[in-house]
């Protein structure tokens, strides 16, 4: 697993990974969407998903070609590469998800796997169990060892220079994700799709979709290069990717221009109801909507649904690059409210995402009260307890002038509280703040403070408080002389 996956640039739990697919003799760079071909439809042939959209990797559904009359043998005779037409690494799918959908499938494991390495995939998938969200705890758990058991067959397959995945299920229970994960890397096979998230999706369950993600990579720890199967909304990438996810796939781009839908980073609109077009790429400068509803509405919408998505992936490698990965989630959790759960789920795990998140990184910004509980509030918080403390300390949360004689003078910047000057240049107490500042931002600075005084009972601490709201002065120990 660690040898075909290394991860470089790290921003929460995010990364910019490479993936190294040796049937192929490729390197994918993820964060990335691998759109999903219908090989008996295909909008866009996949060479232009390719040279034209930038697509490294695709999936296509190994079942549809197994049971296909008119592609099974030509799948065999000319390879997945030669029949798609597609250059990159190819990914295959197993029937799982027809499995869930119509109860029953007509293979078997083994013999879907031996099919995908026949037919040249590049990563070859198990029939997991999907099992959804909600279902009853003693279903998950059969379920998951079904589920578990074909793992470790897949595990013994003789699958050539096919890699394998190794799905991670347990519906929404995060004892279960978490062990799932746990054996799935376990197991030693490649990639970690995880599973069954699709109908929390569409359900705009975002904030339960990040807890299950949280839940697997605990299990599945920082190594593994991480798939969420059937996530395919540009307005969530920033959020999953943040979360730890590494390939996306989806066929949202193709379903949903087959509707009149059109996708952007904020949610998706009809087609019909849009007056103008916010975004700059080809078939938006070149076209009205009224001329994409007059011509060829499907074959425009799937090229805008496609350019958003990779421009979304792309700005997503740029915010890891730079260290502001969290900035971006902000603001698409400011362009949608399930995205807002999904960025409030995902701060409830900042402790998690303090084990990879950077000590430094391009400037904090202050966006909104989120901000207050992000991992680098947190890790200050803990270093507080740490620093060596005078006496006697002022903590200018406010004006100080005429205040009480001390041997130091620190600043306070919330949300972090108490800076020592020697930190006060260095991230993240560097950041940039609004001059109108919210209550959590006042009250994460009253955690610091109470932190660093229960820390120190010795140190006589007093508090320049002017301006801070009553909520955050009444979190504040008693010890603490307001001035
Ligand atoms: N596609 C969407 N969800 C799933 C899943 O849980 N397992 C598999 N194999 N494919 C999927
Ligand atoms: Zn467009």
């Amino acid at each position: 697993m660690s040898e075909i996956f290394e991860a470089r640039d790290w921003d929460a739990a995010g990364r910019i990974g490479r993936l190294s697919v040796p049937r192929s003799g490729v390197t994918v760079e993820t964060p990335t969407i691998m759109p999903v071909v219908n090989p008996h439809i295909q909008t866009i042939p996949p060479r232009e998903l390719a040279e034209r959209f930038g697509a490294e990797i695709l999936i296509t559904n190994s079942y549809i070609l197994h049971g296909s009359d008119e592609l099974h043998d030509e799948a065999l005779s000319r390879g997945l590469h030669d029949l798609l037409d597609f250059p990159g690494a190819i990914m295959t799918d197993s029937g799982s998800f027809q499995l869930s959908e119509y109860g029953e499938i007509d293979v078997t494991s083994e013999e879907i796997l031996a099919f995908q390495r026949e037919i040249g995939s590049d990563i070859a998938t198990p029939v997991d169990i999907p099992t959804a969200p909600d279902t009853e705890r003693e279903a998950a758990e059969i379920e998951l060892g079904t589920t578990q058991e074909r793992l470790e067959a897949a595990a013994e397959f003789d699958s050539g220079e096919t890699l394998v995945s190794a799905p991670v299920q347990g519906s929404t229970y995060p004892d279960l994700r978490e062990a799932a994960g746990e054996h799935a890397t376990g197991t030693g096979l490649d990639v970690f799709p995880i599973g069954a998230v699709v109908p929390l999706m569409n359900e705009y369950r975002y904030g339960e979709m990040v807890d299950v993600v949280a839940a697997a990579k605990r299990g599945l720890g920082p190594a593994a290069p991480v798939h969420l199967f059937g996530a395919g909304h540009p307005m969530m990438f920033a959020l999953a990717v943040a979360a730890g996810c590494d390939l996306f796939d989806s066929a949202a781009y193709a379903i949903y221009a087959r509707d009149g839908r059109y996708l952007t980073v904020r949610g998706t609109e009809h087609l019909e109801e849009l007056d103008y077009f916010p975004c700059s790429c080809p078939v938006c400068a070149e076209y009205t909507p009224a001329e994409v509803q007059n011509g060829e509405t499907e074959r425009l919408l799937t090229e805008h649904n496609l350019y958003v998505t990779f421009a979304e992936i792309r700005r997503i490698k740029a915010a890891i690059r730079e260290g502001n990965l969290l900035e971006l989630v902000e603001s698409r959790a400011r362009g949608h409210p399930a995205i807002l759960d999904g960025y409030r789920a995902l701060l409830a795990h900042s402790e998690q995402l303090e084990h990879t998140d950077p000590a430094s990184k391009s400037t904090f910004f202050y966006l909104s009260g989120e901000s207050a509980s992000r991992p680098e509030v947190r890790r200050h918080h803990r270093r507080l307890e740490r620093l060596s403390v005078p006496d006697s300390l002022l903590l200018a949360g406010g004006p100080t002038d005429g205040a009480v004689e001390t041997e130091e003078v620190w600043t306070v910047r919330p949300p972090f509280g108490p800076v020592p000057p020697e930190l006060s240049e260095t991230y993240p107490a560097n950041a940039e703040l609004p001059d109108r500042l919210d209550g959590e931002a006042y009250a994460a600075a009253a955690r610091g403070v109470a932190r660093l005084a229960e820390a120190n009972p010795d140190c006589e601490v007093a508090l320049a408080t002017a301006g801070w709201p009553d909520a955050a002065l009444a979190a504040l120990p008693g010890s603490i002389e307001l001035v």
